[in-house]
């Protein structure tokens, strides 16, 4: 049984950086309501990411394309009501940063306003006018590299980049040119997904702001999965996560046990009916 932190400090921006000298890694774990930002913040999480992904895990879209502003600000809204002592991360989604600069300065406004206390967005060179743009007025930003899923298309799917060389869309050299990009915009922080590790471990020495890497390898400041991977609740499982439970079985489990106790008239008894 493991001992759960009580009280801990509210974890702000600054601490996120100073991670990066002290080596101490960073958990971050997405969350898309307040039940499940309660037990997250409850089991030690540096940063609740109210990501896009909830397109796939709890809207039922086949990627993050269709998800909206309002969709991102209603998520974000329920999960920092819960005022987790976990910095509160709210991701930017496809179409709400891209257009300009002013944009993407806009879209952040109405998740901060929601409670988000940074936000993410996804690209590198080509983003930094947007990063320096949001950061400018003092919101901080996380960025996002390698397997961008508001890219699918151009990637042709899900796939991990950076295998091959070179400075097109995808290249390795492109992506640490990124990295930097994203950092001398202004970024305190870079999500790296899905690229090989070695690739990885050198972007995470080559900047000066913590890497949380999902599909990246060890070699990260940190680490970051979807709630629904770690507890073990989708029917895929993905060779760079880990599932630490398997809810899905213990769900159908639950659930079918209930309903051949209502098919069978043992539930309820007595004992759970008022007089
Ligand atoms: O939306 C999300 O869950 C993400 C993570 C995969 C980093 O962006």
């Amino acid at each position: 049984m493991s001992t759960l932190p009580t009280n801990r400090p509210k974890i702000t921006v600054p601490a996120i950086m100073r991670r990066k000298q002290t080596g101490e890694k960073i958990s971050m774990i997405t969350a898309y309501d307040a039940t499940f930002a309660r037990l997250v913040d409850e089991a030690g999480v540096d940063m609740i990411l109210v990501g896009d992904s909830v397109g796939m895990v709890v809207q039922g879209v086949e990627n993050t394309l269709p998800v909206g502003l309002a969709d991102m600000a209603y998520h974000v809204e329920i999960v920092a009501r819960t005022r987790p002592s976990a910095l509160v991360v709210g991701d930017l989604p496809f179409g709400s940063y891209q257009v300009s600069p002013q944009q993407a300065v806009e879209s952040s406004i109405v998740l901060m306003k929601r409670g988000a206390e940074c936000v993410k967005l996804e690209g590198g060179t080509h983003m930094a006018d947007t990063i320096e743009a949001i950061s400018r007025v003092d919101i901080p930003v996380v960025g996002h590299i390698g397997l961008t899923p508001q890219s699918v298309h151009r990637m042709g799917g899900h796939k991990v980049q950076g295998r091959s060389a070179g400075y097109e869309a995808g290249g390795r050299e492109r992506l640490l040119d990124d990295a930097v990009a994203v950092e001398r915009a202004g970024a305190f922080a870079l999500v790296i997904e899905g690229v090989p590790r070695d690739l990885a471990k050198e972007i995470t020495a080559k900047v000066s702001i913590p890497t949380i890497g999902i599909g990246a390898g060890p070699d990260c400041d940190g680490q970051v999965l979807v709630l629904h991977d770690v507890l073990g609740l989708s029917a895929h499982r993905y060779k760079f996560a880990k599932a630490y439970a398997d809810l899905r079985q213990q769900v159908l489990d639950a659930t079918s046990a209930y309903v051949a106790d209502v098919q069978s008239g043992v539930w309820p008894d007595d004992t759970h009916s008022f007089h």
